[in-house]
């Protein structure tokens, strides 16, 4: 199969009756049989230059986002890496948030986090784009260890222009052998996590001179439900209720609140949800079939570059009236969904 095939007939939108699971049943035989597949990344980190971003080369004076301090959650790798690199680009100081503890989670999800040498290699790579960034080693779980944080990067950088709530877990259990331990520590990182990101920084964002901008990274899953990952998903559809409602409550100050919606990136978390039930007999190239199935465009999972461009742009002064939004990335999914 070409890449620019559209084979949605064996979508698992228009199955006559199939489920999911026997989707992914199909998908692996498929797979096994040797169809040719976009090949997958098999690289947890993010590329180190998105050829996208014109803004890099500019010279910092002209820099869109020069003068500006984020913090961002979940930045020592993926998503959180990846937009960390590109507003770093953009000019503006970073202050990285991450737990640091590859297996503070281990009872909830069955990948490892990321560790305190990852968090120190992506604060370097940030630096290396000529801002400032330092590390902030934080359980999003955890509102006090938050509020600290969140304080010491305001006192480091000069204060706090930019939020994002991007640290994030996932586990495909399954909801019938799903642990009530499991379902709660998905809502706490996921939910709790966000709320405790934004809470702290609001002092902040609404002294910010430029505006104050907030985003959550919720997800594809928080737009329409996925089997075999009810608690995930339902924690990504209450980041979306938390966005727009922040967007009513700090629109008086100035704080615009949006959400990104990605559809699968190569991340860590992507490939660790390889070891639940409905993923771990499929081959990488299955996983890859199974979610161009859902595409429009001619593509599998996407990189985070992809959507570290969504959030420069939301963070932008371009962006200054869009709040209370969810801004998909999804490569045409949205063709399927009435939200
Ligand atoms: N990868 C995908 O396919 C995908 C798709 C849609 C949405 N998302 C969302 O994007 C966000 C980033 O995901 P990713 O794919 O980059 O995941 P990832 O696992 O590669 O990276 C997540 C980062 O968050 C950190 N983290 C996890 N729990 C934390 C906690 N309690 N406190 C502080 N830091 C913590 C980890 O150490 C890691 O560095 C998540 O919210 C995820 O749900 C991912």
């Amino acid at each position: 199969m070409g890449n620019n095939d559209k084979n949605h007939d064996d979508g698992p939108d228009n199955l006559k009756g199939e489920t999911r699971r026997d989707f992914i049943k199909k998908a692996g035989m498929v797979a096994a049989s040797g169809v040719a597949l976009t090949s997958l990344a098999t690289s947890a980190g993010v590329s180190l230059a998105s050829p996208l971003d014109k803004n890099a080369n500019l010279p910092p004076e002209d820099k869109p986002l020069k003068g500006r301090t984020a913090l961002i959650s979940g930045a020592a790798r993926g998503i959180g890496l990846a937009m960390a690199v590109r507003l770093a680009q953009d000019g503006a100081n970073i202050a990285m948030l991450d737990i640091a503890s590859p297996y503070a989670l281990s009872d909830i999800i069955s990948y490892p986090l990321s560790s305190k040498q990852d968090l120190e290699q992506a604060v370097n790579l940030v630096k290396q784009q000529g801002v400032k960034a330092i590390p902030l080693i934080a359980d999003v779980r955890d509102r006090a260890q938050m509020l600290s944080a969140t304080n010491r990067a305001a006192q480091i950088l000069g204060g706090i222009d930019i939020v994002i709530a991007n640290a994030g877990i996932s586990n495909g259990t399954g909801f019938e052998n799903e642990s009530d331990k499991i379902f709660k520590g998905i809502m706490d990182v996921n939910v709790a996590g966000v709320a405790n990101t934004i809470h702290p920084a609001v002092p902040y964002l609404e002294k910010s001179k430029f505006g104050g901008k907030v985003i959550a990274i919720s997800s594809v899953a928080g737009r329409r439900g996925v089997s075999q990952l009810a608690s995930y998903s339902a924690s990504k559809w209450a980041v979306i209720g938390l966005v727009k409602s922040l967007a009513l409550d700090l629109g008086d100050k100035n704080i615009t609140v949006n959400a990104i919606a990605p559809t699968a990136v190569k991340t860590v978390m992507w490939h660790g949800e390889k070891s639940s039930d409905a993923m771990k007999n499929l081959s990488n190239a299955a996983m890859e079939l199974f979610v161009k199935s859902y595409h429009s465009l001619p593509t599998g999972s996407i990189h985070p570059e992809e959507i570290a461009n969504a959030a420069a742009f939301l963070v932008s002064d371009n962006a200054r009236y869009i709040s209370g939004t969810t801004l998909d990335v999804n490569a045409g999914w949205s063709g399927q969904m009435t939200g």
